[in-house]
């Protein structure tokens, strides 16, 4: 069987998902039988929380609890772009807990009554570069930028391109539902330049920059850290030091590892 014969067999075996919508809306109890063996905190928090409406993709779950383990605890600075009816910003102060400052961004005015202090909403645009600026500035710095906004390329674009600089190092910036990024309506398109999905694979070549001879980086290579990514999300993180990479041996043999 050739490639494109084996392809067509596994499509008739798993048929693409429809996009969005009902189909993938999982009851609760479908939700339950796709659970983590072993859940992190954060999926236990997520299928214990009874506050204001959160609606999160399953494997999303697993992915932020192994993506912010060493962020977990600590007085970090979160922001993030799309409230909606607030939940979301609930799970993440049970999570991060009572040191964290967490700021959530929304363009529709409704959401600023949809929170409770210490948490913060803010009114305004992922597109408008000053108003983010502005929304750092009073969160007093950044660590951690979760972008669950429009989904549209150049506002996820926009908003990478105004938070990364102010990003600390060793920060975390996580981009979610980027299959958008193959989908017109939200500027994508397989391999359309300018989407979420670009971004991430220029920003492993930027990561790797210092193995080629290119002036094309977006980001100096020294300030990518890991890009860790999944089905339709990504986290990217900011070295935490710009030490150059080298490598080295184990220590030498010893006479009693050689004598086994
Ligand atoms: C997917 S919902 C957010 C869900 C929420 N993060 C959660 O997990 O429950 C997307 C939100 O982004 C907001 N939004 C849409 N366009 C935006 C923009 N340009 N700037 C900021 N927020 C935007 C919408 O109003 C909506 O509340």
């Amino acid at each position: 069987m050739n490639r494109s014969d084996r392809t067509a067999a596994l499509r008739r075996q798993h048929p693409k998902p429809p996009l969005y919508g009902k189909d993938l809306r999982l009851t609760r109890e479908q939700a339950e039988a796709r659970r983590s063996p072993n859940p992190g905190p954060f999926e236990e928090i997520f299928f214990a929380h009874h506050g204001r409406p959160a609606n999160k993709w399953v494997h999303y779950l697993p992915f932020y609890d192994r993506a912010l383990a060493p962020y977990r605890g600590r007085p970090i600075r979160m922001l993030e772009i799309g409230v909606m009816h607030g939940g979301s910003l609930e799970l993440w102060r049970k999570y991060f807990g009572p040191e964290a400052t967490i700021f959530g961004i929304d363009i529709n005015p409704e959401c600023a009554g949809r929170v409770d202090a210490p948490n913060q909403v803010r009114i305004g645009s992922q597109a408008d570069p000053e108003f983010l600026r502005a929304t750092v500035a009073e969160m007093g710095g950044l660590d951690f930028v979760l972008d669950d906004g429009s989904h549209i390329a150049s506002h996820q674009r926009l908003s990478f391109e105004a938070l990364w600089p102010l990003l600390a190092p060793g920060g975390l910036y996580v981009i979610e539902d980027m299959h958008t990024a193959y989908w017109e309506q939200w500027e994508g398109g397989l391999r359309r330049s300018g989407t979420a999905v670009e971004l991430v694979k220029s920003l492993v070549d930027d990561m790797n920059g210092r193995y080629f001879d290119e002036d094309e980086a977006w980001a100096p290579y020294e300030e990518i850290g890991t890009v860790f990514t999944a089905d339709s999300i990504a986290a990217i993180e900011k070295a935490a030091r710009h030490a150059p990479a080298g490598h080295v041996w184990t220590d030498k043999p010893t006479p009693a590892s050689q004598a086994g």
